[in-house]
């Protein structure tokens, strides 16, 4: 099995392995750190974070590693332009969530104006960090974008989760396409059409985008172990990017009962659902997912969603309640083995040793 590879050579790394970044407070410097001195790509997702907490991040994982790591953004960070929302429509979209907040035992969020981040802001900082990776998700980077990170010799990724969103991301000039299938935890990253229209898996998916593209493909969704790295380049990937494997170790920066949660039987069971964000994304089914699902109203769009939902979701976490959190999963949880980082990496490369 190829160890090297034109993949490896654009990312500076030893083994053809990424670990996928996780958004909203859920990556880690620990685990990034552990991939990327193992020889993987590490990843951090930081598209929850404004840019001068991004220009601290990068400065505190140069102090854990001095390998090359990805720093993931979202390119459409809203739905649609909210320009402020009116007090008495807040009122109404509280209204609709407050059976769920009695039941979890959640405070009523306050009001705000504010919901996400300004992503050029958010580019700036990591670009004049001198990022090694910068990977995006929900879209295509401006050309100005892609520009700057070819000049400072920023290897940029973007994520495809169909053919034409692959072919588009190189035409505009991006280094590496992740080509994610069906079977991916965390969201459905769709932006040409809408994601419930996207749901191709990654037998079908990759050779299909391999055969398209002339830069490297990377394979995600379903890898848990050495065979899914073999089946990934048996398709045409030259690499893999795994996440709900990493997430489920005890580096990763979600909470114990989440990770207890990946390693039960309610593993063997995730739905796409739009319930904790009002973007579609896989999960373990819960009773936040099942109440939203039929509640006349309700999901908002993105991010208003995530905003009514992060008090059910501190609420869970305050009370160890896995059926309100968010338990974010793919379907190859129910292979997991591995709760170290570094035993998971290793499982992943043998065959490459
Ligand atoms: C909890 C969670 C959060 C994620 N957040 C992001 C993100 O912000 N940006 C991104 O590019 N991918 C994100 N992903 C996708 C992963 O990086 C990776 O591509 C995916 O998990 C691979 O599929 P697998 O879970 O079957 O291994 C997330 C995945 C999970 C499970």
């Amino acid at each position: 099995m190829v160890m090297s590879n034109e993949l490896t050579k654009k990312l500076g790394i030893r083994y053809p392995i990424i670990q996928g970044p996780f958004g909203g407070g859920l990556s880690s410097i620990e685990l990034l750190s552990t991939v990327s001195n193992l020889g993987g790509l590490g990843s951090y997702g930081a598209h929850h974070l404004p840019a001068a907490a991004i220009s601290q991040l990068i400065a505190d994982i140069r102090d854990r590693t001095s390998e090359p790591f990805a720093i993931n953004l979202w390119v459409s960070n809203r739905d649609y332009f909210i320009d402020g929302v009116s007090r008495s429509d807040f009122d109404d979209y509280r209204a609709r969530f407050k059976p769920l907040y009695e039941a979890a035992g959640a405070e009523s969020p306050d009001y705000t104006e504010a919901f996400s981040h300004d992503f050029d802001e958010q580019v700036a900082a990591a670009i004049d960090a001198r990022v090694p990776v910068l990977s995006f998700v929900f879209g295509v980077p401006g050309p100005h974008i892609i520009k700057a990170c070819q000049d400072k010799g920023i290897i940029t990724i973007g994520t495809a989760t169909t053919v034409d969103e692959a072919v588009l991301l190189e035409a505009r000039g991006i280094d590496i396409v992740v080509a994610t299938g069906f079977e991916a935890g965390g969201h459905r990253v769709s932006f040409l059409k809408e994601p419930e229209d996207c749901l191709t898996g990654n037998f079908a998916l990759v050779p299909q985008v391999a055969d398209s593209l002339k830069i490297p493909v990377v394979a995600a969704g379903g890898i848990v172990d050495a065979r899914g790295v073999h089946a990934a380049m048996a398709l045409g990937a030259q690499g893999v990017q795994v996440g709900t494997a990493f997430l489920a170790t005890n580096q990763s920066g979600t909470s114990a009962m989440h990770r207890d949660t990946l390693f039960s039987d309610r593993a063997k069971h995730t739905v796409l659902s739009r319930a904790f964000t009002g973007r579609l994304a896989r999960f373990i089914e819960n009773e936040t997912i099942n109440f939203v699902e039929k509640t006349e109203g309700l999901p908002l769009r993105f991010p208003l969603q995530n905003y009514f939902t992060e008090p059910i979701k501190a609420a869970a976490a305050r009370y160890n309640n896995s059926d309100f959190a968010s338990l974010y999963a793919g379907q190859g949880a129910p292979l997991l083995t591995h709760r170290e980082a570094e035993k998971m990496f290793n499982s992943l490369i043998v065959d490459f040793v």
